[in-house]
């Protein structure tokens, strides 16, 4: 563990980390456009400039590796100059166009400036202008005049997607970012990411392109139901102070956008695209009444109605569902699982042309809590459903549930969130709340347990599983 000193202060550097490194796990800042933990060293921004004590030159913390002994000055004059002037340089051809950029509130190039430079250009010359909005796939931007060609773009692509789909063309103020001919960064289920890595504004997400500006947003932690990797994320939704009353009020329960939020155990700081995409999941058209029959009820009789056909039932079986929280598994073992012979479902099945496997994230499993329901209600619950001959009724959990082979005579009751046609062809139809509407667990294939957060209140029309199934049980005697 060698011993070096920043700005005076004795620090205990690992060996093999470089300045940079050692800094910023022991509390002292140096700015950096290019790197990034996860990525290989560029080292082509400069603004990571640093002094070693007796030196009269500055150079870059995130290639120099600590040595026993290293005296470092992250504030010196010397230091604040090259900065100062990298940011000059930096800004030279910048369009400066924060105003209408999705990046500000974000962006670490105005950070940047505003604490290290702060000075208009001292340019004379016009700036050198390149192409703004320009196609790089279907769902991302680039915006060549906001671009600082820090390159982290590229080595995602190369370093960690793998798809090798971005390179940069040309040389000196007319390089640009560009992506492969054959277009792999449309193939790309991580392309996204690189919106997110991008220090600027150059990378822009077409699903929320002007949509919102981030201050007005506040970030919700939560988990991605799309696979059983169950990546940690952060769900963006309005602020309940900047709620719209007139515009638009749709918006204060949407979802804006979906980001990584960093999680070492389960998914670094990636997701894939899916996971970018939830508010298609959560934002479809919604069960929100309760149903006998396909008559509209109120969610009291249609409870009271399924408690009496469990309390009645010889031989029951319950469909329960994958993306059920640990709570709500729990609850329903506790209430009902004597009741029922119980199976766990897969919810969500792979949509065509989803990849369906591979190396960095994405699992098999597309449901996020398979391993929870294993874990909570047995081995046994997750083999193929299987119907005896006396089953009198079938309990529905969730989507996924194939109604034709249910059997004929057995009275149904189903569960569910979103409008579909078997809603009203259950004997008794109840509405449930979905993930964003409510607080759990989820277990992923590895073990790893998530919380996620709540985001929206629910319609009052709806139930929450966990509740319900305790009123479910209420009165009916468990005779096995
Ligand atoms: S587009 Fe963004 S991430 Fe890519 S090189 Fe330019 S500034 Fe860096
Ligand atoms: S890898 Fe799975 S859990 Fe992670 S973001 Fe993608 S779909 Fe969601
Ligand atoms: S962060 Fe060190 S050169 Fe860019």
């Amino acid at each position: 563990m060698p011993e070096i000193f920043i700005n005076g202060q004795s620090v205990q550097a690992e060996t093999n980390q470089t300045v940079m490194q050692a800094a910023l796990a022991n509390g002292f800042y140096i700015p950096y456009f290019c790197w990034h933990p996860q990525l290989s060293i560029a080292g082509n921004c400069r603004i990571c400039t640093v002094q070693v004590e007796g030196r009269s030159w500055v150079e870059i913390a995130c290639n120099m590796p600590v040595s026993e002994g290293l005296h470092i000055l992250t504030d010196s004059d010397l230091v604040r100059a090259h900065r100062k002037a990298t940011m000059q340089f930096i800004t030279l051809n910048h369009p400066v166009d924060c105003g209408i950029c999705d990046k500000a509130g974000e962006c670490t190039l105005q950070d940047y400036h505003f604490a290290y430079n702060g000075s208009p250009s001292v340019s004379r010359e016009p700036k050198v202008h390149a192409t703004k909005y320009h196609d790089l796939s279907a769902r991302i931007l680039l915006d060549n005049e906001r671009c600082i060609l820090c390159s982290r773009c590229v080595r995602f692509t190369r370093e960690i997607s793998k798809s090798n789909a971005l390179g940069i063309k040309n040389r000196g103020d007319v390089s640009l970012v560009r992506a492969a001919e054959d277009s792999p960064l449309d193939g790309d289920p991580y392309s996204d990411n690189v919106v997110d890595i991008c220090p600027v504004g150059a990378l822009l997400s077409k699903p929320f392109l002007q949509k919102a500006r981030v201050w007005y947003l506040q970030p919700t932690p939560s988990v991605c139901p799309g696979c059983e990797r169950g990546c940690s994320v952060s769900i963006w939704h309005r602020k309940a102070q900047w709620r719209l009353r007139a515009l638009d009020p749709a918006q204060n329960t949407s979802i804006a956008r979906v980001t990584p939020l960093e999680n070492p155990a389960v998914n670094g700081p990636w997701i894939c695209n899916k996971g970018r995409d939830l508010a298609q999941v959560f934002e479809r058209p919604r069960a929100d009444h309760a149903l006998l029959k396909g008559k509209p009820v109120e969610l009291a009789v249609a409870i009271a109605a399924a408690r009496k056909l469990v309390g009645e039932a010889r031989h029951a079986v319950a469909l329960v569902s994958s993306w059920g929280s640990n709570e709500e598994l729990a609850a329903f073992k506790t209430a009902l699982a004597g009741r029922f012979t119980t199976f766990v479902k897969r919810d969500h099945e792979a949509m065509p042309g989803e990849r369906i496997e591979d190396d960095l994230l994405i699992r098999p499993d597309k449901n996020p809590n398979t391993a929870g329901a294993r874990a909570i209600l047995g081995e046994s619950s997750t083999g193929e459903p299987a119907f005896p001959a006396d089953t009198d009724l079938v309990l529905v959990w969730g989507e996924g549930c194939n109604f034709a082979r249910l059997p004929a005579t057995a009275k149904v009751v189903f569960l569910n969130s979103y409008l579909q046609p078997e809603n009203g062809h259950a004997d008794v139809f109840i509405p449930i709340s979905i993930q964003t509407e409510r607080a759990g667990h989820y277990t992923n294939f590895a073990g790893v347990v998530s919380r996620f957060e709540r985001c929206f209140a629910k319609n009052p029309s709806v139930a929450d599983a966990q509740e319900l199934f305790a009123g479910l049980a209420v009165g009916t005697a468990v005779t096995s």
